[in-house]
């Protein structure tokens, strides 16, 4: 088991795909044993960049039976929420720095039978989220500033994934804690091991190498850290 005792989940940014060839791309995170697939929705106004937005998720519906991670870098997402629900986002997570009242966006979200999630950007205080939890499925923590792929990951995350964990395990929360920005196979550990159970990953699944084998190996560093995990339980019962 995880620290967490929650199931290792990786969730592939389609952010730095190639979208020329979009589709195969999401298979192959599929068929190489991805359960989610990340999707950034970027405005040009609550982040400098434009990503991609409804007909791309339109698009892509069909091609994969992945969890839609819908991650929305939006101001006001809820004016979107519904759209984003019948276009077959699974969860859509919004930003709480983007909203006026979170309370009514996730109860937007769960009307549309969707799992709801909420962001924080690097400088936002963890504590922020806490009033939120008990109407929450997911919490994504950003370990890098929103809006580019490819940055590098911010230390700082580290104590700010273990603070949410302690509290959720503290105050018996069951949300899924999702890590998102400049993650790879080597620091994947470490941010797992700091509690989260969910990775989110763009350039290091899309940019170099086998897709396949990129996915595989995020795997095989959670094995290891659930194999350590599970040593220490051991030797602490024995
Ligand atoms: C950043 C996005 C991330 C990004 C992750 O605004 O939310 O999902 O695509 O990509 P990498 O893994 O390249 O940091
Ligand atoms: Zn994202």
């Amino acid at each position: 088991m995880l620290p967490d005792a929650k199931q290792f989940i990786l969730a592939p940014s389609i952010l730095a795909a190639d979208f020329s060839v979009l589709g195969k791309q999401i298979r192959a995170t599929e068929k190489a044993g991805a359960p989610y697939l990340h999707i950034d929705v970027c405005d040009g106004v609550f982040v400098p960049s434009i990503s991609f937005g409804m007909p791309v998720i339109d698009t892509i519906r069909p091609v994969s039976e992945q969890f839609f991670d819908v991650h929305l870098m939006i101001t006001e997402p809820e004016k979107y929420i519904k759209e984003f629900a019948a276009l077959g986002a699974d969860g859509i997570t919004f930003h709480i720095e983007a909203t006026e009242d979170p309370k009514a966006v996730i109860d937007l979200i769960h009307q549309c039978g969707k799992r709801a999630g909420i962001s924080l950007k690097p400088g936002t205080p963890i504590e922020s989220v806490y009033p939120y939890l008990p109407h929450l499925e997911l919490v994504l923590v950003m370990s890098v500033e929103p809006g580019f792929g490819g940055q590098r990951f911010m230390d700082e995350a580290y104590d700010r994934i273990k603070q949410l964990r302690d509290y959720m395990d503290a105050n018996a929360r069951n949300v899924i804690l999702e890590v998102d920005g400049g993650i790879d196979r080597w620091n994947v550990k470490k941010v797992l091991k700091a509690g989260a159970n969910a990775i989110v990953s763009g350039s290091s699944i899309f940019r170099k190498g086998s897709i396949k084998r990129n996915v595989k190996r995020f795997y095989k560093a959670a094995a290891a850290v659930e194999a350590k995990t599970n040593e220490a339980n051991n030797s602490v019962l024995y």
